[in-house]
């Protein structure tokens, strides 16, 4: 999706030099950010990365695993100085046409239970919680264990067409 300011755009190879930018951005965004080395595994083909952009700065992306049928998303963040102006919907809503281009129907995540901004933005979405993992997030970087909620989008399709 372009618009003149913010818009979105699916990485390749070719754009292994935003690594450092998607490291910092994990890191500030995520309790339990993955390291360099785990994002740059998902420049390839079974995963698609999308960056969101304001104009030529990574300020967001997501990560979506690609089963046949079943799209998993991994992991989403806007910098929190750009959060709050629906960039991270604009986001989600680009990773889902993603899944939708490789024919996925249905998408499955986990949130932490206490990620009540995050819970709101899928539920937004039409994704109802259909599960809880047992301390699914381990105790690390000074935050104890915690569990999460597995959240199922039934219906990628009808998702993206009420949103866009
Ligand atoms: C979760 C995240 C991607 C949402 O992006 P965002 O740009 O801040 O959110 P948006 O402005 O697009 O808001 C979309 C919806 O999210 C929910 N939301 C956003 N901010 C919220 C807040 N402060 N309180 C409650 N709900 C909120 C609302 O449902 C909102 O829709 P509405 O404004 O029509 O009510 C972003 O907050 C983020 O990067 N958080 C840190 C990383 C993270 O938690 N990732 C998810 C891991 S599972």
């Amino acid at each position: 999706m372009i618009n003149l300011k913010y818009y979105t755009r699916v990485l390749t190879k070719e754009d292994i030099s935003y690594l450092k930018d998607l490291e910092q951005i994990e890191f500030l965004t995520q309790k339990s950010p993955w390291a360099a080395q785990e994002i740059a595994g998902c420049y390839e083909d079974t995963y698609k990365l999308i960056a969101l952009f304001c104009k030529d700065k990574v300020i967001g992306f997501s990560v979506i695993y690609n089963t046949r049928v079943t799209t998993d998303l991994l992991t989403i963040g806007v910098l929190t100085q750009y959060q709050g102006q629906h960039l991270g919907q604009m986001l989600l809503l680009d990773t889902l046409k993603e899944a939708l281009n490789v024919k996925a129907i249905e998408c499955f995540l986990e949130v932490r239970v206490s990620n009540v901004v995050a819970q709101n933005l899928y539920k937004k979405f039409g994704f109802k919680q259909v599960g809880i993992r047992k301390e699914y997030y381990s105790a690390q970087n000074g935050h104890a264990a915690e569990d999460a909620y597995t959240m199922q989008l039934a219906d990628i399709a009808s998702a993206v067409e009420k949103l866009s």
